[in-house]
Order: C-alpha cells, then sequence, then structure tokens
C-alpha cells in the first residue's frame, strides 16, 4: 500500500493523533483526504475536505458514505478514554458504543468501497488492549475488544484482498492522556510510524517507541502464531459468509 494518489478517510481528524494523520497523508501525497469531525475544521489544503461523522451515528455514516463514494484507506481513529474503575456499567458502554461498536459501524458501511479499490482498514489501537491498564479499565476493555475483532476482519477479508492493519499506540502527547506523566510521543511522529507501517503491509503496526519495545516479541510469538492457526478455520469457497461480510 502506497499512500501516493490514494483516497483517505480519518475518523476523528480534527485534533490529537487523526489530526496529524491527515497532515502525513498530504505530505505523503494522498489525492484526497475525507476528514472526520464533529465540529467544525478549517482546512488550507484543497485535497482536504471535512466530513462530519459522529461514529455512534448511523445516519451520518451513511451520508458520508453517499459523499465519498470511492475509498483506498479508512483510518478508525475517533476514540474516548475516561478514567474509571468499572464501578459504573455505562462508563464501559460509552467505551464501547465509540471505541467498539463506532469502529465496526464505520467499517462495515465503508466495506463495498474498500472491497471495489482493494484497500486497506486502518484501526488505531493501544498497547492496554493487549494489557488492561487499571487506572482506565474500561477504555481497556473496547481496545481489548476492537483488537480482537481486527484480528477477525483481518481473516474474513484476507480473500477479497482487503487488507486489516491494528495500530497499537504507546503513549502519545495529545488531549486524550493530558496530565499522565509519562515519557510520551509526538503525534506526529506516530502518524509517521502508522504510515509507514501500512505502507510495510505490517498487520500489527507498533509507531512509536514505547510499542516498538514489545514489536518483536509480538510478530513472533504464541499469540500471534494463535492468530494464524486459528484464521486458518476461515471457509475459502466464495459461498462462504466470509464473502458476504
Ligand atoms: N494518545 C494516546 O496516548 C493514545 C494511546 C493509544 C491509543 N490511542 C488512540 O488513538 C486514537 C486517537 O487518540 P488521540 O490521542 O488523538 O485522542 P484525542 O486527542 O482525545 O482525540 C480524539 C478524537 O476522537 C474524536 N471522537 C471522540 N468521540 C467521537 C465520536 N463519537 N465520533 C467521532 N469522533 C469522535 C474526537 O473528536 P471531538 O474533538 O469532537 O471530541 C477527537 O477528534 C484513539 O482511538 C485513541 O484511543 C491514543
Amino acid at each position: 500500500m502506497n499512500i501516493e494518489n490514494k483516497t483517505i478517510l480519518i475518523t476523528g481528524a480534527n485534533r490529537g493523533i487523526g489530526r496529524a494523520l491527515v497532515d502525513e497523508a498530504l505530505r505523503r501525497g494522498a489525492k484526497n483526504v475525507y476528514a472526520g469531525t464533529r465540529s467544525t475544521l478549517q482546512v488550507t489544503d484543497e485535497r482536504v475536505t471535512p466530513i462530519t461523522l459522529d461514529v455512534t451515528n448511523t445516519s451520518q455514516i451513511q451520508q458520508a458514505v453517499e459523499k465519498i463514494g470511492t475509498l483506498d484507506v479508512l483510518i478508525n481513529n475517533a476514540g474516548i478514554a475516561i478514567y474509571d474503575d468499572l464501578s459504573n456499567l455505562e462508563v464501559i458502554e460509552r467505551h464501547l458504543a465509540v471505541n467498539f461498536l463506532g469502529l465496526l459501524r464505520v467499517t462495515h458501511a465503508f466495506l463495498p468501497a474498500l472491497k471495489r479499490s482493494q484497500g486497506a482498514i486502518v484501526n488505531n489501537l493501544s498497547m492496554v488492549g493487549l494489557a488492561a491498564l487499571p487506572i482506565i479499565p474500561s477504555y481497556s476493555i473496547s481496545k481489548a475488544a476492537a483488537f480482537n475483532l481486527t484480528q477477525s476482519l483481518r481473516a474474513l477479508l484476507a480473500g477479497q484482498g482487503v487488507s486489516v492493519h491494528a495500530v497499537v499506540l504507546g503513549p502519545v502527547d495529545t488531549d486524550m492522556n493530558r496530565g499522565f506523566e509519562i515519557p510520551k510521543a509526538s503525534p506526529e511522529s506516530a502518524a509517521s510510524g502508522i504510515f509507514n507501517g501500512l505502507e510495510n503491509g505490517e498487520d500489527e503496526i507498533f509507531p512509536d517507541p514505547a510499542s516498538r519495545s514489545i514489536a518483536e516479541d509480538w510478530r513472533t510469538g504464541a499469540l500471534k502464531a494463535l492468530e494464524r492457526q486459528f484464521s486458518a478455520f476461515v471457509p475459502t469457497s466464495p459461498a462462504s459468509a466470509a464473502s458476504e461480510m
């Protein structure tokens, strides 16, 4: 996957990592960048089109599909993170609504376009989806669910020319973790690492120093081997359920 001349949709593109991804996509020569946003967005580059897109809003998702038409790369970046202690189920539901179901709804809606273009889905996930960070357990659960979903989508879509990538982000300096004082990568360097991983065709993309520290173990470890073993159960016949996704 080469970003040059591609059409890309980035959700949650008005700030943080999403905003940096828009700039990085332009730097790499993307033809059109659709910037999903819940608020007004000022843009200066004519290749960027702001698009109203709350990932929990099915009618906005449908309108986005109709407006965009052709799509090569979907980056599911929109996300929320609320500190909690698992005592309030509504907090878990809110995380799942955005970080898991929102990601899945947007993906479903754009799948026909991505199959036509033989495109790519990039899901911005987190190290805390691999091992829970107990100060944000609901967020961790939602990212673990989205990681597991990403593995299934990868296997189900492999025969249909759509690649599916999990971005395992470590701490990045954005509003999301403001006040949590640990070393953080810049959004710009994370965005660059994400596109490098996509262009290299990596299943799991480790775009920052913290996440890169576990990359080698992940790629050669038992869990990756198990994922491959389980994927082999997906039927390859065109009449299978997978072809209807
Ligand atoms: N920063 C980190 O350390 C870190 C680490 C691991 C993973 N990540 C992941 O990276 C992604 C981007 O995070 P970030 O650090 O850039 O966060 P951020 O600065 O808080 O930005 C979050 C973005 O998501 C948007 N968003 C939230 N709910 C939405 C919804 N229902 N529909 C559409 N957009 C919505 C926000 O839009 P509004 O401005 O309208 O609220 C904003 O654009 C997230 O998926 C996050 O979980 C971040």
